[in-house]
């Protein structure tokens, strides 16, 4: 099948491509609001995207042409984000926080979470999350309803036990985060992994 998505299949494209580059990683991102409360919500248009210097970028759209969600609008002007891996036991909990709530209510108290203080920023990280990843903002590119957040890194939390404290790297029983699959609910387990040594 082909699709021409900025024509015919233009209103399908969100479903389409959504469906097809899976699984996705959650960025899972604190912000503070303008009255100091902390706001919390998921984004699976995300990755890594550099390591020198450290770079993550995350994409969410706009509510409606011009007016950005509450994490892009807190960004633009506090400068400063958390962003969270999500692992199986947070799921319900990160589910939560992508709810529309009013002004003022906060998803991470619906959600039963906790917050701690960050170690280089303002926004505080979710305390019970596996890793966090204290940014600051790079950039904002605006193309269309996207706003393409890049996030400079300033700091890392992992959760004890994680990592090996010899290699640094990750103990993979210890490690699951979970990933974005198919409109509109579908997600996925990485717990099931293999290895492949590069030739
Ligand atoms: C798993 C998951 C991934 C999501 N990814 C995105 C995304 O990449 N971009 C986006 O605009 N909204 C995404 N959403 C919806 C937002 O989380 C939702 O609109 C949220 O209310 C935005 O909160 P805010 O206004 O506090 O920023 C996602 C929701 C879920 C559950």
């Amino acid at each position: 099948m082909e699709f021409d998505v900025l024509g015919e299949y233009e209103d399908a494209g969100y479903k389409l491509l959504a469906g097809v580059i899976v699984p996705r990683p959650i960025a899972w991102v604190t912000t503070l609001n303008d009255d100091g409360s902390v706001n919390a919500a998921p984004f699976s248009f995300f990755n890594l995207l550099g390591a020198s210097p450290p770079i993550v970028g995350f994409a969410p759209g706009d509510k409606e042409p011009g007016v950005p969600k509450d994490t892009a609008r807190n960004i633009r002007r506090s400068g400063e984000f958390v962003v969270h891996l999500v692992d199986a036991d947070h799921a319900q909990a990160m589910n939560v926080c992508a709810s529309d709530l009013p002004a003022g209510e906060s998803e991470l108290a619906l959600a039963n979470l906790q917050t701690t203080p960050s170690q280089t920023i303002a926004v505080p990280r979710i305390a019970s999350a596996p890793v966090a990843i204290e940014c600051t903002e790079h950039s904002t590119l605006s193309i269309g309803q996207n706003r393409l957040i890049i996030g400079l890194i300033q700091h890392l939390y992992v959760a004890d036990g994680i990592l090996d404290p010899e290699t640094l790297l990750v103990q993979r029983e210890h490690y699951s985060p979970i990933g974005r699959m198919e409109v509109p609910a579908s997600y996925c387990r990485t717990s099931d992994r293999f290895d492949m040594p590069r030739p």
